[in-house]
C-alpha cells in the first residue's frame, strides 16, 4: 500500500474497544485473534447501534409511505446512498445502486450490460487473479453471447502481466475489461487507472471489482476512470446483505433492468411496463434498508479513522507478518512486497495442508482462512490447491501476528 508519510497513527486500543468479540475469551483462554477480515470483517458497535436505532425509531418501507416513519426511513436509506456516493466520489447519488453484495453488483453488469452488448468477435478480458465473483459471471456471459473470454496472465510471482493486454486485443474487439482493485488472495494493489485507460483506448468498458479495496484504500471512480465499480459492506465493517454498484449514468440509463418487480417501474399496464428512474430501475423489491444504513455508519467510522491511518497500520502489520513468517523454515510466501499490498498475507508451510495449519491455530483462538479463497485459477497458476491466508484490519495488533507465528511453528512440530 502506498504509505503516506506522517499518516496519523491508528489508535488500536480505542478502536478495539468498539468490537465486542474482543471482550470474549476465545480458545486457549485468550481473546480471539481474528485474522480473517478479508473474508468478512468484524463490526464495531457504532454500525450495530445505527442499525438498531433505525429499526427501533425510523423503520418502515421506503419511498412509498406518506407518513412520518416512512419519511424517516427513506431519509435514512437515501442518506446512506449519499454516503456511498461521497465514499467513491461519484458525481451523483443516482449512479449508486444498492445490491446484496459485490457478487450481485457484478452479475448485474454482466447480465444487464453484457447480454445486450456482447456478440461473437468481441473479447471479454479478466485476469488470472480474479475472485470467482469477477470471473465466473464474465465467463458465463461470454459463453452465452459467443464472445471470446480471455485472461491477463500472471507472472510466477503472481503479478498481472499488463503487457499481455495488447496481445489479447488481437483476438477480437475488446469490449469489457474486468479486474479487481485489490486481490483477496495475495493482497496486490493493482494499477486500476492504467487498466481502465487501456480499456478506453480500445473502446472497451472497465469494470472494477473493489470488494477488497473498499475496506483498505480510498476509492475515486472518477480518478480511476471506471465505468462500473462494485463492493460489499460486510468486508468494510458494515453488515452482510448489502453492497453497492456504482455505474456511469449514461451506461446505466441505456441498460435493460436486471431484476424486475415492485419499485423499479414507472408504469405497469396489461401489455407493457416501463422502467423507473435511476437508481430505482435496478432496485426491484424491498431493498436491504437497515443494512444500507449500517453501510453508511461503516463509511462514517472508516472516514473518521482516515484511509491514511488505515493504510499505514496495515502496512506495518503486513511488513511485520511477512518478515516473521519468512524466518520460519519451510514457509512459502506469495504475493508482492508490503508497499504494494493491502493487509493480506498468503502462505504455505512445508507440505502441511492449510486446513491442518488453520485447525492448529484455532486451538489457540487464532482465526485464519485456509483454502482456495474463491480463486481456483490463481491457485492453479501458483501450483497449489490451497493456501493459508491471514488478513488484517483496523483492530489487528502485532501480538496477534506473534500468535499466528507461534501457531505455525506448532503446526510444523505436529505435522512436519
Ligand atoms: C476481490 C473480491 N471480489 C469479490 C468478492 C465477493 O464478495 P461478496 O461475496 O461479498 O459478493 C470477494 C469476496 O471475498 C473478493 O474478495
Amino acid at each position: 500500500m502506498a504509505v503516506t508519510a506522517g499518516a496519523a497513527k491508528l489508535d488500536t486500543q480505542k478502536i478495539r474497544a468498539d468490537f465486542a468479540y474482543l471482550e470474549e475469551e476465545g480458545n486457549g483462554g485468550k481473546p480471539w485473534a481474528f485474522l480473517d477480515s478479508a473474508a468478512s470483517s468484524q463490526k464495531p458497535r457504532q454500525v450495530l447501534d445505527a442499525m438498531r436505532e433505525y429499526y427501533e425509531h425510523s423503520y418502515a418501507n421506503v419511498h412509498r409511505g406518506v407518513y412520518t416513519l416512512a419519511e424517516r426511513a427513506t431519509a435514512g436509506f437515501e442518506g446512506a446512498r449519499e454516503k456511498v456516493r461521497a465514499f467513491v466520489n461519484a458525481e451523483t447519488a443516482r449512479e449508486i445502486v444498492f445490491t446484496r453484495q459485490a457478487t450481485e453488483a457484478i452479475n448485474l453488469v454482466a447480465y444487464a450490460w453484457g447480454l445486450n452488448n456482447l456478440r461473437p468477435g468481441d473479447v471479454v478480458i479478466v485476469t488470472e487473479l480474479e475472485h470467482h465473483s469477477n470471473f465466473v459471471p464474465w465467463q458465463y456471459i461470454a459463453k452465452r453471447t459467443g464472445a471470446t473470454f480471455r485472461m491477463v496472465p500472471l507472472t510466477d510471482d503472481g503479478e498481472l502481466q499488463l503487457d499481455a493486454l495488447d496481445e489479447l486485443a488481437r483476438d477480437g474487439n475488446p469490449k469489457v475489461v474486468a479486474t479487481n482493485f485489490v486481490s483477496n488472495s495475495l493482497g496486490t494493489i493493482n494499477d486500476v487507472a492504467k487498466i481502465s485507460a487501456w480499456a478506453h483506448d480500445h473502446d472497451a468498458i472497465y469494470v472494477c471489482d473493489a470488494a477488497q479495496a473498499a475496506p483498505h484504500v480510498p476509492i475515486d471512480v472518477q480518478a480511476i476512470g471506471a465505468d462500473f465499480l462494485a463492493f460489499s459492506a460486510h468486508k468494510m465493517l458494515g453488515p452482510s446483505g448489502v453492497g453497492a454498484l456504482w455505474g456511469r449514468k449514461e451506461l446505466l440509463e441505456k441498460m435493460e433492468p436486471f431484476n424486475t418487480g415492485g419499485h423499479m417501474i414507472r408504469r405497469v399496464r396489461f401489455d407493457e411496463t416501463t422502467w423507473g428512474e435511476l437508481p430505482h430501475k435496478f432496485e426491484a423489491g424491498t431493498a436491504p434498508l437497515a443494512e444500507a444504513v449500517g453501510l453508511g455508519a461503516a463509511i462514517d467510522y472508516l472516514m473518521e479513522i482516515g484511509f491514511d491511518a488505515v493504510g499505514a497500520h496495515e502496512h506495518e502489520l503486513t511488513a511485520y507478518a511477512l518478515e516473521r513468517l519468512a524466518e520460519i523454515d519451510g514457509v512459502t510466501l506469495y504475493g508482492p512486497p508490503p508497499d504494494r499490498r493491502a493487509g493480506i498475507v498468503s502462505f504455505n508451510v512445508d507440505d502441511i495442508h492449510p486446513h491442518d495449519v488453520a485447525q492448529v491455530l484455532d486451538i489457540d483462538g487464532v482465526a485464519i482462512r485456509a483454502g482456495h479463497h474463491c480463486c481456483q485459477p490463481l491457485m492453479g497458476k501458483l501450483g497449489v490447491a490451497a493456501t493459508n491466508r491471514a488478513s488484517f484490519y483496523v483492530y489487528t495488533v502485532t501480538e496477534e501476528i506473534d500468535r499466528l507465528v507461534d501457531g505455525v511453528l506448532r503446526a510444523k512440530q505436529l505435522f512436519g
